[in-house]
């Protein structure tokens, strides 16, 4: 890994997965999720898939600035291309942590006005932003300001008594004309009261429909859709109406899907040909994260997902529970586990 406080003090980018100067391909988004999209998630997901970009989870201003940053940054070299996602909402602050962003190597960074928890919202870090157009556009501009990576706003279709048409269109304007053209969109609003941040990701309908049209509307801006697309046979059809798809739960949950995004989405080879070959591609570092005091069920509670649906999944879910927080659990550990999974229901042909 990139110990990145390294870089913070001789400011190298560690930048390598994009061409400076040029944008991320974002057809295929792998979503920030705070407490999935790990570092050790992250290998694993680039692994499966050569071209997807991968978010980190939210870190907000306060973090980066008043606790360890090199921590809360470091990331493996392979994971480009990597945005960093920011909760925040001062200009200043925002301009900081872009800049250490880009100190650090990041290929993009992006600002969270989605996330709907009561804590981010005592500190207008979030969905809750979205009442607040001209603020997120100073946040832009700031960001905008102070790097040259480009800046990104992720975002709902609204929040609870903000949730017309027209409201949307005058925030999409607004940040617009602080220059951001990039919009991420999760299709449903936000309800700032009374519903878990888990609910707030299920109970309001997804809308779709209406980010088709904002593209229709702002045909000069990248618009990504996001929200409950679980297969690329969803990630084809949205492709016909948007520039990019973002999937976050499912491609947690099932990251097998990854393995047919190059194929299918970029005409690219399938880096693995099963799920057994992307688990032992890990086992390099897995072990020189074990070397470090990495505990092994820290690294294997995100790998749970891989043989989601195949026959002995079960048992290596099972075992990996059951063994892996254990002194002295490592790659053998890995490797019994392994062993529970038929060979057979794995090597499939690859589809979504
Ligand atoms: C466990 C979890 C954590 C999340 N954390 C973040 C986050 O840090 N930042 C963010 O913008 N969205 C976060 N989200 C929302 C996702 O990025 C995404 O917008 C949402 O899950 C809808 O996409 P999906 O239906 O493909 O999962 C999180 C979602 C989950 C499930």
């Amino acid at each position: 890994m990139i110990d990145n406080r390294d870089a913070e003090k001789t400011g190298n980018s560690a930048r390598s997965g994009v061409k400076p100067g040029s944008e991320p391909s974002r057809r295929f988004c792998v979503a920030p999720m705070m407490d999935w999209t790990t570092p050790h998630f992250r290998y694993l997901a680039r692994i499966l898939s050569r071209r997807a970009l991968l978010y980190t989870e939210m870190v907000t201003t306060g973090a980066l600035i008043h606790g360890d940053a090199g921590r809360f940054l470091r990331y493996h070299p392979s994971e480009h291309p990597l945005a960093l996602q920011l909760g925040g909402s001062d200009p200043k602050e925002l301009a900081y942590c872009a800049r250490l962003a880009e100190q650090h190597g990041y290929d993009e960074v992006n600002l969270n006005v989605g996330c709907p928890s009561d804590r981010v919202q005592n500190n207008l870090i979030g969905a809750c932003l979205m009442a607040h157009p001209g603020r997120v556009a100073e946040c832009v501009a700031a960001m905008r300001e102070s790097t040259d990576l480009p800046v990104t706003v992720k975002h709902r279709i609204g929040i609870n008594g903000r949730d017309s048409w027209d409201a949307l269109c005058e925030f999409m304007e607004t940040v617009a004309a602080a220059g951001c053209r990039t919009f991420i969109v999760h299709a449903r609003i936000a309800i700032l009261e009374g519903l878990s941040p888990k609910e707030n990701r299920e109970i309001p309908p997804l809308k779709y429909d209406w980010v088709y049209r904002l593209k229709a509307r702002y045909p000069h801006l990248e618009i990504v859709i996001n929200g409950g697309i679980r297969s690329l046979a969803e990630c084809h059809e949205h492709l016909h109406h948007t520039d990019g798809v973002m999937v976050g739960r499912e491609a947690y949950q099932n990251p097998w899907l990854l393995a047919s995004v190059d194929p299918e989405l970029f005409d690219d080879p399938a880096p693995m040909a099963s799920r057994q070959d992307a688990l032992r591609a890990m086992f390099p570092f897995i072990e020189a994260e074990l070397a470090r005091g990495v505990p092994l069920n820290h690294m294997t509670r995100h790998l749970l997902g891989l043989f989601h649906g195949v026959p002995g999944g079960r048992q290596f879910r099972r075992h990996l529970s059951e063994h892996a927080h254990r002194p002295g659990a490592g790659l053998a550990t890995l490797e019994t586990a392994l062993a529970k999974v038929h060979t057979d229901g794995t090597r499939a042909p690859i589809s979504a």
